[in-house]
């Protein structure tokens, strides 16, 4: 008869093995297998073959297979990275392959690896002892190794760009240019200045892939493939997006991605950044105010364009103002411009741009308010209206010939809000009757008073006005709404 524990003698002994088997293999591939290993054997051989001279047979001689780190308790990192890339300050290893290779350019002359280590500008996990590691990018890591042509993006850290040498930094030298020629500041802030419909963007390089939104978005799922993407179609990745389409070559939305991965308010020691850095700072508290158009490109054009005509624009669904047509200029005072663009039109899409708000300097609104009133045409005063408005008679006219484009109650249309409480304040009974009158060249606000056909009565138009005086907020202008009156004509002094 056989013995019945023989068989889990037999197993215990198989187990046993596989273990031993399993230890063994794994102590082989750490200590002979290793990638750094193999790495660090390729490099004496090329060592070897370089040690032609006293130079080359020392830097043989000292060479040891071991592993390499760079310790830097002032920027918390601990790089292994010279494990594998030796030769990075050896001028003799240009044309080797990776990782062997010579560091491109004279950047580590500036930067010494003892002092810098590699992650301050490349990201990726400093302390890995694989490549695949070190790259991070499938793994849980916050920042994984840059594509080299997007490591200049970190050069922010410790530099002002503005004063890096541009051919240092091509990418983030375009994608700044761009910044300001797309306009991007319309709906966006930096340093406290822009619009507010999309979000700030001072630490839009601080994100990591787990704070953006990748569900639409093809691997692999890093930030910089998804801001890459979110500018070659910014609904393609966020689903109705406010962004409107920057419309940019491949080239250009990698520049913008640079520059929206530089932007990162990163805490290094004040003794690793350079003076230029300082000194940029410094200028930040005190800024220089722009000129008028450049505040207009940079601030006003992605929603307003040149501003001579009314955009429709299909995602806001509305019509946008031409705040440079001439029959608005000819129209608005100097108080009314300042009022609308200082406080915005709450509400709408348009922003406040007061300090308190979108950041501009009060010499900066009054600039931009010259900009929009350059070229305005001197105009005729206009014949007083002094009759008594029926605000009840308004609102059936209102219904009837206004509302489609203002909507009801003067709100939720597709055209400017007249119910809207800056708009309430700032305009003038005169500058309401002109429009009415006369309509807005260029725009979709037809004129009611036309010489060859006039669709309104002067009577009408007090109605009118009436009418949209009670929809203002404040109780107050219900009642200076019954008295139409008849102020000074602009252009002449406003
Ligand atoms: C001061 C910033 C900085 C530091 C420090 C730095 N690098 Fe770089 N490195 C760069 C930049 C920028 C590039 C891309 C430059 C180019 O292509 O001309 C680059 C390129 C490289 C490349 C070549 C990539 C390729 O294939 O084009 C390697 C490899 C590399 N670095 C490794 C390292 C290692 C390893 C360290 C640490 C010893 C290090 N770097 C330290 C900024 C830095
Ligand atoms: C275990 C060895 C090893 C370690 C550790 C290592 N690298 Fe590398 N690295 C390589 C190899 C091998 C390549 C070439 C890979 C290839 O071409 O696919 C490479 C390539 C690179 C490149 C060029 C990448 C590209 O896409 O062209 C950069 C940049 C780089 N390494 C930086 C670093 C930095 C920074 C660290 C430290 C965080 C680091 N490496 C750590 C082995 C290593
Ligand atoms: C961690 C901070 C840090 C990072 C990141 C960094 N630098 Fe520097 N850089 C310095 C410091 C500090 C100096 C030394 C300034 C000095 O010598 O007065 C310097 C010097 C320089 C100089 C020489 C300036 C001069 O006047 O001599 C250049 C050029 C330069 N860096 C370019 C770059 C570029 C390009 C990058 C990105 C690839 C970069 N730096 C990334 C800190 C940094
Ligand atoms: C018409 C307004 C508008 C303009 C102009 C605009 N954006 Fe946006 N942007 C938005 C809105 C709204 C969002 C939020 C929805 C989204 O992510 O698409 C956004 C999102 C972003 C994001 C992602 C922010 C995050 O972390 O979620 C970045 C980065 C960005 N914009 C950069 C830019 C740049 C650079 C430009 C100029 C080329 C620009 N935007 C122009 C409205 C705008
Ligand atoms: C076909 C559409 C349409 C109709 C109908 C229309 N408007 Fe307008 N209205 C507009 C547009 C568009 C603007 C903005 C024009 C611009 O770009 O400056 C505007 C501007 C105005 C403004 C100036 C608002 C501002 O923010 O500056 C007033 C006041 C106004 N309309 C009153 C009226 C009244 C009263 C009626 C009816 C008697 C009327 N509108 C009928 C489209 C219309
Ligand atoms: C995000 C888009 C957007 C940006 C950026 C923007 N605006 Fe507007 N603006 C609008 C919209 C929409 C309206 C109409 C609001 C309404 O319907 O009541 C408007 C209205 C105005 C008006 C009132 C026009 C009138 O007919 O009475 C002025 C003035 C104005 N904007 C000036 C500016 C200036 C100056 C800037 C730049 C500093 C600017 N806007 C930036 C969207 C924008």
């Amino acid at each position: 008869m056989k013995d019945p524990s023989r068989i889990y003698r037999w197993l215990l002994l198989v187990a046993s093995v596989v273990t031993i088997v399993y230890l063994v293999g794994a102590a082989v591939r750490e200590n002979y297998l290793a990638q750094w290993r193999t790495v660090q054997h390729e490099y004496r051989n090329i060592l070897r073959e370089k040690a032609t001279d006293d130079r080359g047979r020392e830097l043989l001689a000292k060479f040891r297979v071991e592993m390499k780190q760079t310790t830097i308790p002032a920027l918390g990192t601990v790089d292994r990275c010279v494990t594998c890339h030796n030769g990075i300050d050896d001028p003799r290893m240009t044309d080797m392959p990776q990782p062997h290779r010579t560091h491109p350019g004279h950047i580590l002359d500036k930067h010494p690896v003892d002092r810098f280590g590699c992650t301050v500008c490349h990201h990726g996990q400093g302390a890995a002892m694989s490549f695949n590691e070190a790259k991070a990018e499938d793994v849980f890591w916050d920042y994984p190794l840059l594509p080299p042509e997007l490591t200049e993006s970190t050069c922010v850290t410790c530099h002002d760009a503005e004063r890096l040498p541009p051919d240092q930094i091509p990418l983030l030298t375009v994608g700044m240019r761009l910044y300001r020629e797309k306009s991007c500041g319309s709906c966006h802030k930096l340093g406290g200045r822009g619009g507010s419909l999309g979000p700030a963007l001072d630490n839009e390089g601080a994100k990591t892939k787990h704070q953006l939104i990748m569900t639409n978005l093809k691997p692999p799922h890093t930030t910089w493939s998804w801001q890459n993407a979110h500018f070659r179609d910014p609904g393609g990745v966020v689903p109705d997006s406010l962004m409107r389409n920057p419309t940019v070559t491949r080239q250009e939305a990698l520049a913008l991605t640079a520059y929206m991965l530089s932007q990162w308010k990163r805490d290094v020691p004040e003794s690793y950044l350079a003076p230029d850095k300082i000194e940029q700072k410094y200028r930040a508290l005190h800024p220089a105010p722009l000129a008028g158009e450049e505040v207009y490109r940079g601030y006003c054009t992605a929603c307003h364009g040149n501003g001579t005509y009314t955009r429709w624009d299909k995602k806001f669904n509305r019509f946008i103002p031409a705040i440079r047509g001439v029959s608005l200029i000819s129209t608005a005072t100097r108080e009314y411009l300042r009022a609308n663009i200082e406080q915005g039109r709450p509400g709408t899409q348009m922003p406040a741009w007061g300090s308190h708000a979108g950041g501009l300097l009060p010499e900066e609104i009054t600039g931009v308010v010259e900009y929009l009133r350059s070229g305005a045409p001197a105009v005729p005063a206009m014949t007083a209206l002094t009759l008594h408005g029926d605000d009840s008679n308004g609102l059936s006219l209102f219904l009837k010939n206004c509302a489609g484009c203002h909507g009801m109650n003067g709100r939720g249309g597709m055209a400017p809000e007249i119910g809207n409480p800056v708009f309430q304040q700032a305009a003038t009974d005169e500058f309401i009757i002109r429009t009415i009158r006369n309509g807005r060249i260029g725009t979709a606000m037809p004129a009611f008073q036309r010489n060859d056909a006039p669709a309104f009565s002067d009577q009408d138009i007090a109605d009118v006005l009436a009418y949209l005086r009670t929809l203002g907020e404040p109780k107050a202008q219900k009642a200076m709404a019954q008295r139409v009156t008849s102020r000074t004509p602009p252009g002449g002094k406003p």
